[in-house]
């Protein structure tokens, strides 16, 4: 049932900040801030030497993002692929490895045979699913729910967000089993995630101003995505859902690739959305976006207010998000690029739940 919204995708959106904080609130005691992981883990923190992610589309994102997470929180070194390459890639395996799988449906083909070649080769067995009776959470050691509901619309949306609440929370549970992080750090972290929920309904309020935006978006051929840290994900993530649906031609960067070669499109013509959550590399970021704005690109900033009243560029479009401590930004900046998208859609009057040639759950390579 859409209820009052004209296509389940935004139904879904909108869905975000009750099915993160129900997410959340299985995974970190709300009243304490201490992590509770709902699963026994099989496996042993402090002992891994390897954590190897694999996913396709959306969910690899939501891994990507993930990746910066474990390293930083839980000093734990990270490899990642695409499940579609790391099926085939006969890659060696650490001796005490885990091994991480992330599936809205728990179905798709290629994910689940990256799990088998895994469990081949000695790996723990980690699954984030949000189907529970799916195939991969059949095949795990250790399923880590994500509790986002059914999700209809075929581009992912509220699962990605509780992917990434997940991935959080395990994230910070590692880096207090490793010692990385200190309780207080902990619980630094924990209260930061505590504030997820309500961040996520502000940045819902952005739609109307990121409606007229997709007006404008709609008009064009290509878009450049571009951030750095988990922000290039999001990048990446935002491109994604625009093509998917929109059937506009997007690409992502890392902020510091453009200069690399793709600096080299950039005109009056060509948007270019910068996703600058105030974080440690927003210096860095900005820094780009002037390079991008003195080459004539067209600037949409995704930032808090004060923040982009700082970045000195004057020719500049902005989708205001709320002011946030740094680290699970991608959570929130979820919100904006999956409207923006959504908007463009349906300017375009695209078949935002059905998008041609895409099925919902890929059960064949
Ligand atoms: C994009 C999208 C797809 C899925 C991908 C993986 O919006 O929905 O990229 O994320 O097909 O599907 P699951 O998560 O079911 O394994």
């Amino acid at each position: 049932d859409r209820g009052e919204y004209r296509h389940f995708m935004a139904k879904e959106i909108h869905e975000q900040p009750e099915v993160v904080g129900r997410t959340l609130a299985h995974y970190l005691d709300m009243a304490t801030g201490q992590i509770r992981l709902p699963f026994e883990a099989k496996f042993d923190w402090a002992k891994l030497e390897r954590l190897t992610i694999s996913a396709c589309g959306t969910a690899y994102y939501a891994g990507l993002v993930a990746k910066y997470w474990f390293e930083r929180y839980a000093r734990l070194p990270v490899d990642i692929d695409v499940a579609s390459e790391f099926r085939y890639r006969e890659a060696p395996m650490a001796r005490n490895g885990l091994a991480l799988f992330i599936s809205q449906s728990g179905e798709t083909a290629d994910t689940l045979a990256g799990l088998r070649y895994a469990r081949e080769q000695g790996q723990h067995v980690l699954a984030v699913v949000n189907v529970p009776t799916s195939s991969i959470a059949r095949e795990s050691d250790v399923v880590a729910p994500t509790l986002a509901g059914p999700e209809i619309g075929v581009a992912s949306t509220k699962a990605f967000t509780c992917q990434l609440t997940v991935l959080a929370c395990l994230a910070i549970a590692a880096g207090l089993a490793r010692g990385a992080l200190s309780a207080a750090e902990g619980e630094a972290l924990a209260s930061e995630l505590i504030a997820v929920p309500g961040l996520l309904a502000e940045a819902l309020k952005s739609e109307d101003r990121i409606q007229e935006l997709a007006r404008d978006i709609s008009r064009v051929s290509d878009v450049l995505y571009i951030g750095r840290g988990t922000s290039f994900a999001m990048a990446l993530e935002g491109a994604l859902k625009l093509k998917e649906i929109s059937y506009i031609h997007a690409e992502a960067y890392a902020a510091g690739e453009l200069k690399h070669g793709p600096i080299a499109l950039i005109d009056e013509t060509m948007p270019v959305i910068v996703i600058a959550p105030r974080d440690g590399l927003f210096e860095k970021t900005v820094s780009n976006m002037q390079e991008v704005a003195a080459r004539g690109g067209r600037i949409v900033m995704i930032s808090d207010r004060e923040t982009v009243g700082e970045a000195g560029v004057d020719d500049l479009r902005a989708i205001e998000m709320p002011r946030m401590a740094p680290n699970f930004a991608p959570i929130v900046y979820a919100v904006p690029v999956q409207l923006l998208a959504y908007h463009t859609a349906v300017v375009l009057g695209q078949d935002v739940d059905q998008p041609r040639n895409l099925a919902k759950s890929v059960t064949v390579e």
